[in-house]
């Protein structure tokens, strides 16, 4: 039904589009602000996503618009993906993003041998891959942090002595794998790691106190 209203511009597709105006012109706003500052002759280095992204683009040909979208798809990607990350993180671990689909554009043979039409929709089960025994054991349910840690070799000057060890994307494709990776994937972690360290210290000072136990995070 949707292509029928946006055809003629009416119903949710007439307020989408309004809604879509008005944060286009918020953020050519904020990039119009960025480059007066950026011409100046200002260091935009760390100030936020939009000036990078005006930074970056710099001597190459991008039109406003392009530059707006690139802002819009950085804003949307990473807003409900960190906070449902993050409720799911405090509450039980499941992925911000529990099914995704992708279409085949052309005919393709998948490693396994399977033949794939073009057109074909696929769609990936992020939330029971992860439950998966083939590919995390019988006991996938269990919290082992040792499962993502590996011992370093003998001789490091750190305190702790074992490393943190990735799972390859397709084994673990919350962020997606190949060409098409989440590309704020390092910022959502830092972020995401910055929320936890925050709360949890508080939450385990807490129960430290009226439980009288000892935790170190
Ligand atoms: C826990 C947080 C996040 C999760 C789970 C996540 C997940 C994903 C996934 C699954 C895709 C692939 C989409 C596709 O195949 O079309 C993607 C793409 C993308 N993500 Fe994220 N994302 C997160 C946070 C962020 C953040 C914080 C940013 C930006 C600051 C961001 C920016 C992007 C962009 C720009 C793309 C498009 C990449 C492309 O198509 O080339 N994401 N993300």
């Amino acid at each position: 039904m949707w292509k029928t209203k946006k055809l003629f511009n009416t119903e949710s597709e007439k307020t989408l589009a309004l809604i879509v105006d008005e944060l286009h012109k918020f953020l050519g706003n904020i990039i119009a602000k960025s480059k007066e500052i950026f011409v100046a002759g200002e260091d935009l280095e760390d100030k936020d996503v939009s000036a990078r992204i005006v930074r970056r683009a710099q001597g190459e040909q991008l039109d406003e618009t392009f530059l707006v979208n690139t802002t819009v798809s950085f804003v949307m990607a990473g807003q409900d993906t960190i906070c449902s990350a993050l409720t799911w993180f405090f509450w039980r671990l499941f992925p911000p993003i529990p099914l995704y689909s992708k279409e085949a554009v052309e005919d393709d043979i998948w490693p396994d041998g399977k033949k794939v039409k073009k057109g074909t929709s696929i769609i990936y089960h992020i939330f029971a891959m992860g439950t998966s025994q083939e590919l995390w054991s019988s006991d996938w349910a269990d919290f082992h942090l040792e499962r993502w840690l590996e011992r370093r070799k003998s001789g490091t000057s750190y305190n702790d002595d074992r490393n943190f060890i990735a799972r390859d994307p397709f084994t673990y494709p919350v962020f997606q794998a190949a060409p098409r990776t989440c590309l704020g994937k390092e910022i959502a972690v830092v972020l995401m790691k910055m929320v936890v360290a925050t709360i949890l210290k508080r939450f385990l000072l807490f129960y430290s106190v009226f439980l009288g136990t000892r935790f170190c995070i």
